[in-house]
């Protein structure tokens, strides 16, 4: 297939076959992050904007190093010491960004819908670096990279997602991105952290659970979700060691299951409530390689949305 879109806003409006270009792009990538130098000509005379309302580490750090990496001028803009402070709208901002000849803006905003709203203002391409509770398809895509890098492809396998779906956007991505590729996708928690309306995203092949003990027996893997506490009203559960005893991922629980199983996690980790630290450092856990895998997604989106072959 060609690539023909501009932006990269959300996987739910992706097919299977863009979704696995992208993860196909990503693997030549891979291979050009374990050359001593490491960096391509693709993007040489390119300049890409990091533009980043909200906090990040991961996502800001691999956006910013894929672009180097692929030879590109990177500008880098923070809501702290900017115009945005004196109360300049995100889309004055970015049309006045874009007036000094940028080709790629990397948007993360508070506001689901907030890089589909940029895309309709700006003529440059648009990459969503996480919306809201919306979605985070670069974060779902190196998840679907590494799963299907550790389990040998994506189709038929359980995949379950536990926690904070409520306010996860991770959780949203995968979703689409997972149940696109042929997964099961099990989503586990407390009833009060699951949106009643979650099996009417309009997918098949997504069952609500609220049995970690059994997750754990059935899934291949599982990706444990931080606790957003800080985009939550009242606490949904009662205590966190409720929480904890109920859902979280600890050794002896991991124990019980099944012995191919793997451990992922979006980051940043709460370590001790969803997941123990011995789980998330053990032989299981495939964190770090997620980020790893992170980079060259990132790569492999933005050479495609920049429009260069
Ligand atoms: N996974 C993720 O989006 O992490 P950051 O918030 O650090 O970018």
């Amino acid at each position: 297939m060609q690539w023909v879109r501009k932006h990269l806003l959300g996987l739910e409006e992706l097919s299977a076959e863009e979704i696995n270009f992208i993860l196909d792009r990503a693997d030549s990538f891979k291979e050009i992050c374990t050359r001593p130098n490491k960096k391509v000509p693709a993007l040489s005379g390119r300049t890409i904007i990091n533009m980043f309302f909200e906090n990040s580490t991961r996502t800001n750090l691999s956006f910013q190093l894929a672009a180097r990496r692929l030879s590109a001028d990177v500008l880098l803009f923070s809501k702290a010491g900017t115009s945005v402070a004196k109360g300049e709208t995100m889309i004055d901002t970015a049309q006045n960004i874009e007036a000094m000849g940028v080709d790629v803006m990397v948007l993360r905003h508070g506001a689901s819908g907030a890089p589909w709203k940029l895309a309709r203002c700006v003529s440059c391409a648009v990459v969503n670096a996480g919306d809201g509770q919306h979605e985070h398809p670069t974060q779902a895509l190196l998840d679907l990279y590494t799963i299907r890098e550790v389990c040998g492809g994506i189709a038929g396998l359980t995949v379950g997602i536990v926690g904070d779906i409520a306010h996860s956007r991770v959780a949203r991505s995968n979703i689409w991105g997972l149940t696109k590729l042929g997964a099961r996708v099990m989503l586990i928690g407390p009833t009060t952290l699951i949106p009643r309306d979650i099996e009417r995203m309009g997918v098949s092949g997504v069952e609500v659970c609220h049995d970690m003990d059994r997750a754990v027996r059935e899934c291949r893997v599982l990706n444990m979700l931080r606790i957003q506490f800080e985009r939550q009203g009242e606490r949904p559960f009662p205590s966190i060691r409720e929480y904890i005893q109920m859902f979280g991922l600890t050794r002896e629980r991991l124990a019980k299951g099944r012995e191919d199983l793997v451990v992922m996690h979006p980051g940043p980790v709460n370590r001790g409530v969803e997941i123990s630290p011995e789980v998330a450092d053990g032989p299981q856990s495939v964190i770090l390689r997620q980020v790893a895998n992170g980079l060259a997604v990132r790569m492999a989106v933005l050479q495609l949305v920049a429009g260069v072959e």
